[in-house]
């Protein structure tokens, strides 16, 4: 079969899963959030909210769900994603992805799903803490289905995020060559970008930044938080006075200063290695820097969650036109299923 009709301009699509209270953490930002800022002017974006999938992991919790995905929206769009370039919106306000998630599930080998690494840490985890298989459920294992119906539903040829995801999109990958195998060139084989460059972001204890190791400094933290987080953050094990050599790449301390000063990092970082300068002074200007790169976000975001309805208006003008792309993308996959 021929190529069937793709839409006019590149598109993109990413998101993130509002778990925990659903605020935002500089890994979060550096790693996917500033790089999709950067990408809205340029393709036509799609920013969505991944409510369902926070439910493989949180359904017996499902009571702070609508408030923690409000607050990533809050997150993304006060860090700099623009409503008027990028459709911001939530999963569940999109019934498509579920409609082409079940029609995807079907051609989908489970030995595939068996094999994504989160699944098997997750199983691994899970059985560990004696929960047996019964805490498996049948959509934790298809977690990578449901993300593929996310990306494919848009017809996007790329997807921004971070290393971690890297296996998602290749199953992504591999479903969307099998549908097109099977019933022509419907779906483009989504990229992921992922960008080398800002690597992971560690966390005040030296580990990946994560919600879920209470390590990490979010974009709401008040100045006051973020002073004492700092203050608490690890550094150079072996740098006890200031005079001893640090080494900057193996400090949490100095690897922030870094991602939150890139042009002027190299002289703090000098000196550090040179044993010119203490702990104390690096935390004290880290502090100053980082709450000077937060202040407006920590603004805008008040703003945003004061008027809730503005922002509820701004996600369903997002879901609308969302539905209305992954309402065409449906159309031409009933079609070539013959199915409706
Ligand atoms: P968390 O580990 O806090 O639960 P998620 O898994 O929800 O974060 O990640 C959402 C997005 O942010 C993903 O694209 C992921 O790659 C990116 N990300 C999360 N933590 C980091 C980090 N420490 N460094 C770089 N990118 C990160
Ligand atoms: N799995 C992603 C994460 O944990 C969230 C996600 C769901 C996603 N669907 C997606 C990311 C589609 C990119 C594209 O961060």
């Amino acid at each position: 079969m021929n190529d069937l009709v793709q839409p006019k301009r590149k598109r993109l699509l990413s998101g993130m899963q509002p778990t925990g209270t659903g605020a935002l953490h500089l890994g979060n930002l550096a790693g996917a959030l500033s790089k999709w800022i950067k990408l809205q002017d340029e393709y036509e974006m799609f920013c969505f909210i991944a409510d369902w999938h926070s439910l493989t992991t949180l359904y017996n919790d499902t009571e702070q769900l609508a408030n923690a995905s409000r607050q990533v929206a809050a997150d993304y769009i006060a860090a700099g994603l623009d409503p008027d370039k990028c459709s911001i919106f939530l999963q569940s306000k999109v019934k498509e992805h579920a409609e082409l998630h079940l029609l995807l599930s079907m051609i989908t080998p489970i030995g595939w799903l068996e094999r994504v690494p989160t699944f098997k840490e997750k199983r691994e985890f899970l059985l560990e803490k004696g929960d047996g298989d019964e805490s498996l459920s049948y959509g934790l294992l298809g977690y990578p289905v449901l993300q593929s119906a996310d990306i494919l539903i848009y017809r996007a040829n790329a997807v921004p995020v971070g290393k971690d995801q890297a296996p998602h999109l290749e199953i992504s990958r591999e479903i969307a060559r099998r549908f097109n195998r099977h019933y022509g060139n419907v779906f483009p084989e989504p990229q992921a970008l992922i960008g080398e460059d800002t690597g992971v972001v560690p966390g005040i204890d030296g580990r990946k930044m994560s919600k879920s190791y209470g390590n990490a400094i979010y974009i709401s933290d008040s100045p006051e938080t973020v002073a004492e987080k700092i203050k608490n953050s690890f550094t150079t094990p072996a740098k006890i006075r200031k005079t001893d050599p640090g080494e900057p790449e193996n400090c949490t301390v100095c690897l922030l200063r870094r991602l939150c000063d890139p042009d002027g990092y190299t002289t703090s970082w000098e000196e550090d290695r040179l044993g010119e300068r203490g702990c104390m002074q690096n935390k004290k200007e880290l502090t100053e820097i980082m709450n000077e790169m937060l202040e407006p976000m920590r603004k805008r975001r008040v703003e945003l969650l004061s008027d809730p309805v503005e922002l509820d208006r701004i996600l369903e003008k997002g879901a609308d036109r969302a539905r209305e792309a992954a309402g065409e993308t449906m159309k031409i996959v009933r079609e070539v299923m013959h199915i409706g």
